[in-house]
């Protein structure tokens, strides 16, 4: 087998974090940062950013059309049913970018026909060449997908394959929309499509592959070895269920095992740690410990006879050097005696740019915790930065806490909050330290959400770690995620609650401007 890289064995990257990632359940973000998101996608290198389904709501529209006009590399890709008006509304929300994609769907398999769309094959066959030309008359990018494709019969499938191509489609998809192929069943079906549909030549074919029993990145290699040229994927393998198959993992397959695989992306794998922190910061899902290439021991040796190989030569224990996917040692450049300009060009290695006055908060938070902190890891300013993000535009703001617990006192909290400009403080009790200081920020600002999620994870390591907090809260079905980061856990809930708070404002402000003065 060769390796060397041709046209005929690039791979596309197709990423639908911010489409099928964010159909998790609790995983939606805000339209700023799935714009952020979008950006990171967009320097990372993937080749189609998923970036919604316009039609299904207004929130999701706008983000979807923000994103194909920012968007400088990647198509643009909007998803829709086989209808006119969710194909209408995709075109409509891709048309200002660059590589405008539209990605239409229906369901083939005999179960979801009979109970899902209560059609027949014919109906079906029908709606597939109907939506595909559809689509074609709006956009020259056209992907279908032949949902629960692995539960198809087989001719079925082939039919439906062949007319979608007719019709127009340049990319067919070929999802396990359920998880539930293996290897060499998907290796077989993806083989049996090129084998057998006659214009299968005139289209990509992709991979889509979910995750419920943990086949999803397996089963995308085995459709690329069997000649599938785009596989479908999320940053840290989030999305429906169990999720998607993981980007970071089908990227660095490939690039580590070269040998027996002979494909390249276009991804800069080097900002794949970048990705997966942001991502898991913006969704609040943590990326488990033991997670392939992305996870924080995926570089860590622990045993005294793995160390010791390690010392001797990185490659006993290692597969890839931790730099190729953007992590680097953790390391304690920075101190209390560091001044702006070392600060200034940490946060330009870690990647952040911000404008003076958020420099210049993110500083004096930096001196602030140099001082309370004996270690400053990258994280702990990488952590720092994307909470200072976060608050820039900030109505409600933590000025103040005092927290009083112990054995055989009620837990209170004396808080202080400047809210539109104005100072105003309160003292409460509550069953526990964390309730005490969720009563208080509700006393000064009285508002009825629901505190659906509350999470702590220490950033680094330590006593002396920075705690990083995330709160879900939930109003009228929209929800947002907070987060905030301080060496004292508390202190990190205030800040999350208030910033999940603040972002509940500017949802509330987009939807009913005139009731945001009036704290509800
Ligand atoms: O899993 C699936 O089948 C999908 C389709 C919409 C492609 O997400
Ligand atoms: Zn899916």
């Amino acid at each position: 087998m060769t390796t060397t890289s041709t046209d005929k064995n690039r791979v596309q990257v197709f990423d639908t974090t911010l489409r099928d990632g964010e159909q998790s359940p609790g995983a939606a973000m805000t339209f700023e940062e799935k714009l952020e998101v979008a950006d990171c996608l967009d320097a990372l290198g993937v080749d189609i950013i998923e970036a919604g389904f316009p039609i299904s709501s207004q929130g999701d529209f706008d983000a979807v059309s923000e994103i194909a006009r920012r968007v400088k590399n990647a198509s643009v890709c909007g998803l829709a049913r086989a209808g006119f008006k969710d194909i209408d509304r995709a075109a409509e929300a891709v048309k200002h970018a660059q590589r405008p994609r539209i990605h239409t769907f229906i369901s083939t398999s005999p179960v979801h026909m009979k109970h899902k769309l209560n059609m027949g094959a014919n109906a079906v066959l029908d709606a597939v060449g109907v939506s595909v030309s559809h689509a074609r008359k709006l956009v020259d990018d056209v992907q279908w997908s032949a949902e629960d494709a692995t539960r198809t019969e087989r001719d079925f499938l082939c039919r439906c394959v062949e007319l979608a191509i007719r019709s127009g489609a340049t990319t067919v998809n070929i999802p396990d929309t359920v998880g539930y192929a293996t290897p060499q069943e998907f290796y077989e079906l993806i083989q049996m499509l090129f084998n057998r549909v006659p214009n299968i030549d005139k289209a990509v074919i992709a991979t889509h592959c979910h995750n419920d029993l943990g086949l999803a990145v397996a089963n995308s290699l085995a459709g690329v070895l069997a000649g599938a040229r785009q596989v479908e994927c999320t940053i840290n393998g989030i999305g429906e269920r169990a999720g998607n198959a993981a980007l970071e993992e089908i990227v660095m397959a490939l690039k580590v095992r070269g040998d027996l695989m002979p494909f390249t992306t276009g991804v800069n794998s080097t900002l794949l740690s970048k990705a997966s922190k942001l991502v898991s910061n913006v969704t609040g899902f943590p990326v488990q410990y033991n997670k392939a290439i992305v996870g924080k021991n995926a570089f860590s040796h622990e045993s005294g006879i793995h160390q010791d190989g390690m010392l001797k030569n990185v490659e006993t224990y290692e597969i890839m050097r931790p730099e190729t996917v953007g992590v680097k040692e953790t390391s304690l450049v920075l101190g209390k005696l560091s001044g702006r300009h070392a600060f200034k060009d940490k946060l330009a290695n870690l990647g952040y740019e911000l404008a003076d006055a958020a420099f210049e908060d993110a500083f004096r938070r930096f001196k602030a915790l140099a001082d309370k902190k004996k270690n400053v890891f990258d994280d702990d300013i990488a952590a720092l930065v994307d909470d200072e993000i976060g608050r820039a535009q900030d109505l409600i703001v933590v000025k103040g806490l005092k927290v009083m617990t112990g054995v055989g006192i009620p837990p209170s909290a004396e808080m202080t909050l400047t809210i539109e400009g104005k100072d105003k403080t309160a003292e409460v009790t509550g069953d526990g330290a964390v309730d005490a200081i969720f009563n208080a920020i509700r006393e000064l600002y009285p508002h009825t959400v629901n505190l659906q999620v509350y999470q702590v994870k220490a950033v680094t390591e330590g006593t002396d770690a920075q705690a990083h907090v995330s709160v879900r809260l939930e109003e009228d079905g929209r929800t947002v995620i907070g987060r905030g980061a301080d060496t004292d856990t508390l202190v990190a809930s205030a800040y999350a609650y208030v910033n999940a708070l603040n972002k509940l404002l500017v949802k509330r402000r987009k939807q009913a401007p005139e009731t945001l003065n009036v704290a509800q």
